[in-house]
C-alpha cells in the first residue's frame, strides 16, 4: 500500500531526500473521496515529475456554517488504494491539529477575486482554501502543484496567492473530467438522487451552448448578460433549484465582460436537491 505520512516533519524528511537525489516533485492536494477527476491530476503530476505526492485533508476552514463538513464523503482506505494503483509515491494525511494547531489564527485572504461568485455565496470559503493551500505548498515546497479546471475560480485564486506571496511553486491546471453525458465529476455528485442525476448534465449542456453563442458574437457585442439570463432560465426549466450565478466573465480576472476582446469563461453554480453543482466552460 502507498506510504502514508501524517506529520509535516515526516513529509519534509521524504521530500528532502528526493530533492537531494535531484528528483522533481509534483503535489496533488485533495479532500479525498477520490474519483477519476482527482486521478487525472495524479496522472498529470506523474507525467511531469519524478515523484508525486498527494494530500488528503478535509479542510474544516473551507466549510461554512450549515455546510456539509460532517456529511462530506470520506473513505481514506479506498483513496489510498486508488493512489497506490495510480503509482503515486506518497500520501500526506494530516490530522486537523497538524494543520491548525491550537492558537492558529493566521488566514490568507484574496481581495476581490476571492469575494465574488463562489466567494459571494460561500463567505469564508476562499480564505479557507487559500490558507490550507498556502500551508500545504510551504510544507511540501514541490516544483509544481496540480489543480482541476472544474474549480476554475479556485485555480485562479491559487495562482494569485502563489504570485502575491512569492511561493516558488508552479501551478498546473488539469482539464475537467466528465461523465459520458457531460456531467463534471465531483465528490458531491454522490448527493444526487437517480432522478436528479438525469437532470444534472443540463448544466454542462447549457454552459456549452452559452459559450458557443457568446463565442459566435466575438466580433461585436457579446450580449453576455442576455445569454446568461437564458442559461439561468434553462436550468430552472430543467428542474434545478436555486441558480446562484450563471455568468460570462473575463477568463483571468473573473470581472464581467461585455465585449470579446479577451478570453472569457462561462461559469455557473446551481442547486439540484441536496447537491450544489458548479461547472464552467471556456468561450
Ligand atoms: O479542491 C479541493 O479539493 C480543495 O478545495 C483543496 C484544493 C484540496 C483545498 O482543500
Amino acid at each position: 500500500m502507498i506510504e502514508t505520512v501524517k506529520t509535516i516533519t515526516e513529509l519534509r524528511r521524504h521530500l528532502d531526500q528526493w530533492r537531494a537525489g535531484g528528483e522533481t516533485i509534483g503535489l496533488v492536494p485533495t479532500m479525498g473521496a477520490l474519483h477519476e477527476g482527482h486521478l487525472s491530476l495524479v496522472r498529470v503530476a506523474r507525467a511531469k515529475a519524478g515523484r508525486t505526492v498527494a494530500t488528503l485533508f478535509v479542510n474544516p476552514a473551507q466549510f461554512g456554517e450549515g455546510e456539509d463538513f460532517d456529511q462530506y464523503p470520506r473513505d481514506a482506505d479506498d483513496d489510498a488504494q486508488k493512489l497506490e494503483n495510480e503509482g503515486c509515491d506518497l500520501l500526506f494525511r494530516p490530522a486537523a491539529e497538524e494543520i491548525y494547531p491550537p492558537g492558529h489564527v493566521t488566514r490568507v485572504t484574496i481581495e476581490r477575486l476571492g469575494d465574488i461568485l463562489e466567494g459571494e455565496f460561500r463567505p469564508g470559503f476562499f480564505a479557507g482554501v487559500a490558507t490550507v493551500v498556502t500551508k500545504l505548498l510551504l510544507q511540501a515546497l514541490p516544483d509544481f502543484a496540480v489543480f482541476g479546471e472544474k474549480d476554475y475560480q479556485q485555480l485562479l485564486v491559487i495562482r494569485r496567492l502563489t504570485r502575491d506571496l512569492d511561493i516558488p511553486v508552479a501551478i498546473e491546471a488539469a482539464p475537467t473530467v466528465r461523465e459520458d453525458d457531460g456531467l463534471a465529476l465531483a465528490s458531491r455528485n454522490a448527493y444526487l438522487t437517480s432522478d436528479e442525476r438525469e437532470i444534472a448534465p443540463v448544466l454542462f449542456g447549457t454552459l456549452s451552448q452559452v459559450a458557443e453563442n457568446v463565442g459566435r458574437g466575438a466580433s461585436g457585442n457579446l450580449r453576455a448578460e442576455e445569454q446568461a439570463a437564458w442559461g439561468r432560465d434553462q436550468l430552472e426549466r430543467a428542474g434545478f433549484g436555486k441558480v446562484e450565478y450563471f455568468t460570462v466573465r473575463d477568463a483571468e480576472t473573473l470581472e464581467p465582460v461585455a465585449r470579446a476582446s479577451r478570453p472569457a469563461r462561462v461559469l455557473a453554480a446551481a442547486w439540484l436537491g441536496k447537491a450544489r453543482l458548479i461547472d464552467n466552460v471556456a468561450v
